[in-house]
C-alpha cells in the first residue's frame, strides 16, 4: 500500500508518500480501506516530537472506510461496512489495521468524510463538558481554540445543552466569525485582548463556569484566571507547542478546579464507545455538524500538515488516499 510516512521527527517536509507492508488483521481486529483521514491535531504534534513506533512511522489517529478484513474474534463489525476508527498511528495510509473496539460503524446516509472527523473531537469535547466539566444548563463555557477539532465540537455540544453563554478564543477575527452559526455568544481574538479580562466584560463578572483548554502552555494561565466561583477548567491538549506554567494560587479562594482530560485512556469503555456512537448518529440526524475546512490528497500530506500549522482552518483538514 502507499502511506505517508516518515523517519524522523520534525517539520512537514519530513514525509514521504512511499510503498509500504500492508497491515496484518488482528484475531480481534479489523482491517479498511481508508477513504478519508481526519488529521487531527495531535497527529501534527507526534510528527514534531512524538515516538516512533515504527520506521518508517505511519502518524494518524482517525481515518474511515471499508472493511476489507475482520479479525475472528470480532462479532461487531462485518466485511463490507463502512466504520470510522481511531488508534494510537496508523490513519495516514492506504489501508489501517485497527482494534474492533476502537471502529463505529457508519450509518447509512452519513457521508463518509464527515463520518473520519467525528470521534476523537467530539469524544473528547463531549467528556471535556461533562464528564469532566460537570456543565449543566444555565453556564457559561469557554472554548479555547474555537477554530479547532475540539472546539468547533465544544461550542456545539454547550450550546445544545443550554449554555447561557458560549465564548471562544482564536487568533484571528475572521475565524471567530465563522464559529457564530455553531452556537457562539461572543469571540474574543486572544493575539490582541487579554482573555481574562474580557470574559469578565462579556459575563458582568459572573466569570466562566466551564472551560475547555487544548492549547495548554499560551493559554491556560487565562483559563484559570477566567474561572467563576467553583469553575472547572477540562485540560486537555498542549496544541500552543509552550511548555505549561500555571499558578494555581487563584483557585483555592473560588473553590476551583482543573482536571486534566485523556479521551485515550476511556476510548475502550462502554461508557465512551456507546457516547462516540451516539454522537455520529447526531451528525447524522443533523443535531451537530462537522465543519471541514478542506480536502488534500493523502501524498500531499506535508502540505495538509503545513496548511494547519498556518493557523487558517476552521474544523478539520482531511486526506484523501
Ligand atoms: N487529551 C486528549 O484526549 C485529546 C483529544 C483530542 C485532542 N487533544 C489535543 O488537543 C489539542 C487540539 O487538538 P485539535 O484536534 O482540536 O487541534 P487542531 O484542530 O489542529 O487545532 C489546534 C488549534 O490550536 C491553536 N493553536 C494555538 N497555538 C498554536 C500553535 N503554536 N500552532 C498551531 N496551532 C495553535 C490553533 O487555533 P488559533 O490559531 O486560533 O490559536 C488551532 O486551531 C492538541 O494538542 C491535541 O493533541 C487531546
Amino acid at each position: 500500500m502507499k502511506a505517508a510516512v516518515y523517519y524522523e521527527n520534525g517539520g512537514p517536509d519530513v514525509f514521504r508518500y512511499e510503498d509500504v507492508a500492508d497491515p496484518e488483521c488482528h484475531r480481534k481486529g479489523i482491517v479498511i480501506r481508508v477513504e478519508a483521514v481526519s488529521i487531527e491535531g495531535g497527529d501534527t504534534l507526534n510528527r514534531q516530537g512524538g515516538a516512533l513506533a515504527s520506521s518508517p512511522h505511519i502518524v494518524g489517529y482517525q481515518a474511515a472506510g471499508e472493511v476489507i478484513a475482520v479479525g475472528e474474534d470480532v462479532t461487531t463489525i462485518r466485511l463490507g461496512d463502512k466504520v470510522v476508527t481511531t488508534g494510537g498511528f496508523g490513519s495516514h495510509a492506504e489501508l489501517r489495521a485497527v482494534s474492533a473496539r476502537t471502529a463505529w460503524v457508519i450509518p447509512e446516509g452519513l457521508d463518509i468524510r464527515q463520518a473520519a472527523a467525528i470521534p476523537v473531537p467530539f469524544g473528547t469535547a463531549h467528556d471535556c463538558l461533562f464528564e469532566f466539566g460537570r456543565m449543566k444548563a444555565g453556564d457559561i463555557v469557554l472554548v479555547q481554540a474555537g477554530a479547532s477539532g475540539v472546539g468547533v465540537a465544544a461550542i456545539q455540544l454547550a450550546a445544545r445543552a443550554g449554555a447561557a453563554m458560549v465564548l471562544a478564543t482564536a487568533s484571528s477575527d475572521e475565524r471567530l466569525e465563522k464559529l457564530k452559526p455553531l452556537g457562539l455568544t461572543h469571540g474574543i481574538n486572544y493575539r490582541r485582548d487579554d482573555v481574562a479580562k474580557e470574559v469578565a466584560r462579556l459575563t458582568d463578572k459572573h466569570m466562566a463556569d466551564v472551560i475547555v483548554d487544548s492549547v495548554g502552555g499560551p493559554t491556560l494561565q487565562s483559563s484559570i484566571l477566567s474561572l467563576a466561583y467553583r469553575g472547572r477548567v477540562s485540560m486537555v491538549g498542549a496544541a500552543g507547542r509552550e511548555p505549561m506554567k500555571v499558578d494555581v494560587g487563584s483557585m483555592m479562594g473560588g473553590n476551583r478546579s482543573l482536571s486534566g482530560v485523556f479521551l485515550g485512556a476511556e476510548i475502550a469503555t462502554d461508557r465512551v464507545h456507546d457516547n462516540i456512537q451516539q454522537l455520529i448518529a447526531d451528525v447524522a440526524s443533523g443535531s451537530l455538524k462537522v465543519v471541514i475546512d478542506r480536502t488534500f490528497a493523502l501524498s500531499d500530506a506535508a502540505e495538509a500538515h503545513r496548511y494547519i500549522e498556518s493557523r487558517q482552518a476552521v474544523g478539520r483538514v482531511l486526506l484523501i488516499p
